[in-house]
């Protein structure tokens, strides 16, 4: 087999058989096939697409290239989660303790935040003590004893992928559905579990801004998920505007734990039981109706927050500590609103850099984080303000002024109110 009659025929259309790809993909692991010959068959896949069977045969080849989880010692109830990226997405911390208070079994691996979204790791470790890096024995141990372990993501989960997405993103080849499907998808598959809920995110702040896209993307995870006998469904949420009120990485914590104790904004509190209700459907068989009333239960009668609690001392994490570290003062400054009128429009993505240029997130890889850091929103779209009125409130040790700017930037001003939208447009997947 050579790489170029492979690019040739994935220039014509002409699909590739499972050992073709599968000849592609660990040739290009090892090394043996070149940037050059990899980036011109990623450049044919993004103008003819891939066929469903050559998307799962691309994923199940980037899944095997490193090392891969085994959960069976866990059970048939494994449970994974999966958000494609948005701001204020903390969803992954509330929804996790609720689905292992109910005999979910989360054995999870996430990752940081770069750019304008956070990443569930940076949040954790906002937490005094929070450990992300346990060994294979520990993490499997954690899940075996309390249903719930998150960590950080092993280094040589899919390395193929790891090297294909870095070429992707110099060789404008990254928005391709196939592509896309099989990068996210290697990961899940690698990490182990039996059912994965994947929360495809639309909007100003998410990687798929329009929500047809986001379906397609949608319809691709799930398709590979059936494919690879796994059950996947996946649910479509809006991300024009970021998830509750609080970006950052303590900050958010923060609100977890509101909405963990009967409080908390209603957005978050709302994503997060649709999302645990739809683990719950996949990994128990549980009806929605049902699924969805068990995870009410459990978050209002303080189940979830006791799981959550377990699970954060089991990995050495220090709620007190966290609690005594949110008194001390940290500078800050608040954002007002130009003119009387109401919030019409928010760019849920410059929101997220707005944050990032106070410290909460990283402009590149490595990049250090002040985990008190972020932003409080005052003010969402539909609200009405007043002139002069906070509508946010920035935290953090830089020069305020260019989050602000970016801040007011992202938010639109206007005399009327928008019409109301949706928090969960659909969902994809097998019938529930
Ligand atoms: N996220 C991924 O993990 N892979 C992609 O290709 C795009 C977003």
């Amino acid at each position: 087999m050579r790489a170029v009659d492979l690019i040739e025929k994935t220039k014509n259309a002409i699909p590739l058989t499972r050992e073709e790809i599968e000849f592609l993909i660990r040739g290009y692991t090892r090394g043996e096939i070149a940037d050059y010959q990899m980036s011109a068959w990623a450049m044919a896949v993004r103008f003819q697409g891939m066929s469903q069977a050559e998307t799962a045969a691309l994923t199940m080849a980037m899944a095997e290239s490193g090392d891969q989880v085994d959960l069976s010692a866990l059970g048939e109830k494994t449970v994974d989660k999966h958000s494609t990226g948005g701001v204020g997405d903390k969803t992954t911390l509330i929804v996790t303790p609720i689905v292992a208070s109910l005999g979910g079994v989360v054995a999870k691996m996430s990752g940081r935040g770069l750019g304008h979204t956070g990443g569930t790791v940076d949040k954790l470790e906002s937490i005094p003590g929070y450990r992300t890096e346990l060994s294979a024995g520990e993490f499997m141990e954690q899940a075996k004893r309390i249903g719930l372990v998150v960590a950080g993501q092993s280094g040589n989960l899919a390395p193929a992928d790891k090297k294909l997405y870095a070429l992707r993103d110099v060789t404008a080849t990254v928005d391709s559905i196939p592509l896309i499907a099989s990068s996210i998808m290697s990961k899940k598959l690698a990490a182990g579990s039996k059912s994965i809920v994947l929360d495809v995110k639309a909007g100003s702040g998410a990687f798929m801004k329009d929500r047809k896209e986001a379906c397609l993307l949608a319809d691709a995870m799930v398709q590979i998920g059936a494919a690879c006998g796994r059950n996947v469904s996946a649910l479509i949420t809006n991300m024009d505007i970021p998830l509750g009120r609080a970006v950052g990485n303590a900050l958010e914590v923060e609100e977890v734990l509101e909405v963990l104790q009967g409080k908390g904004p209603e957005d978050l509190r709302e994503v997060c039981l649709a999302l645990a209700a739809e683990m719950l459907l996949l990994c128990h068989g549980w009806s929605a109706g049902d699924a969805r009333k068990k995870a009410e239960d459990a978050l209002n009668s303080g189940k979830a927050y006791t799981k959550m609690q377990e699970w954060i001392a089991a990995q050495g994490g220090d709620l007190a500590a966290f609690a005594a570290d949110r008194e001390k003062e940290v500078p800050c400054h608040a954002v007002t609103a130009p003119s009387d009128g109401y919030i019409t429009k928010m760019n849920a993505e410059r929101i997220g850099v707005a944050a990032m240029l106070l410290g909460a997130g990283r402009a590149a890889k490595g990049d250090a984080i002040d985990y008190d850091a972020g932003i409080r929103i005052l003010k969402k779209t539909g609200d009405a303000v007043k002139a002069g009125e906070p509508v946010a409130v920035l935290y953090g040790r830089r020069d305020f002024a260019p989050s602000e700017k970016c801040y007011l930037e992202a938010v639109t001003f206007g005399a009327c109110p928008p019409e109301a939208q949706p928090l969960i447009y659909e969902r994809r997947g097998a019938k529930a």
